[in-house]
């Protein structure tokens, strides 16, 4: 199933209610929620307030994308805001196992994300505790960033590592994804597409022509 999960970091937070609305009503199932720390990242985005103020206006998936050093520390909290899948970064945290046990552990789905140059293969022994893996296509920290070359043969290559485990993983890409973009992404075995200014500059038509192009291979 392929997944539309626009990313709010890129919305207008003056009117983020209406947004949401419009992407829901055009087919986005995820919400993504790009949390950054200014340590982990070099910017600071938003927190649990946000989360919680959203939680009421929206059925979809918070699909919380932690860009945080550590973030075994939060994870009781983002699930208390309203997360349902907490993503974090292999690169970000002491021990990973741990991490992504405690997220299991709260009920929650488990993802596990990797920067650009970060080599795919150190997904493999965390795949029996992942429900997702999300390769950046983007360095982390920031939107509008342009789509990193050689995202499309990383992505061949975890999709290769999630086929050849007995596990059904999500594939999920975030960064640089844009309407004239997608459709190779697809092909290379990603189904849950991150999208921030390609949609939030017209939530409501983006959202419908993301969606067109995920159902034409659903
Ligand atoms: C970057 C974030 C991405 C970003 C995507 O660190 O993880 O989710 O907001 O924005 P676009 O789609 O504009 O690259
Ligand atoms: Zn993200």
């Amino acid at each position: 199933m392929n997944i539309l999960a626009p990313s709010i970091l890129a919305a207008d937070f003056k009117n983020l209610g209406k947004q949401l609305e419009e992407i829901k009503e055009n087919g986005a199932a995820y919400v993504h929620i790009d949390v950054m720390d200014g340590m982990f990242v070099p910017s600071i985005s938003f927190g649990m307030p946000v989360i919680k103020s959203i939680r009421p206006a929206t059925d979809c998936v918070f699909d919380v994308h932690l860009m945080i050093e550590e973030p075994i520390r939060y994870l009781k909290e983002f699930k208390e805001s309203g997360a349902d899948l907490i993503t974090i970064h292999y690169e970000a945290c002491e021990n990973v196992e741990a991490t992504l046990k405690e997220i299991r552990d709260l009920g929650l789905k488990s993802g596990l994300s990797i920067k650009p140059k970060t080599d795919p293969n150190v997904v493999e022994e965390y795949l029996p505790l992942c429900d997702m893996i999300l390769l950046m296509s983007v360095e982390p920290g920031f939107g509008g960033q342009k789509f990193i070359d050689g995202s499309l043969e990383r992505a061949k290559e975890l999709r290769n590592i999630i086929n050849q485990s007995p596990y059904e993983i999500d594939l999920e890409i975030d960064g640089g994804i844009t309407l004239e973009n997608v459709r190779e992404v697809l092909d290379a075995g990603v189904n849950v597409i991150v999208a921030g200014s390609a949609v939030f500059k017209d939530p409501a038509v983006n959202t419908a022509k993301f969606m067109e192009i995920l159902n034409e291979r659903n």
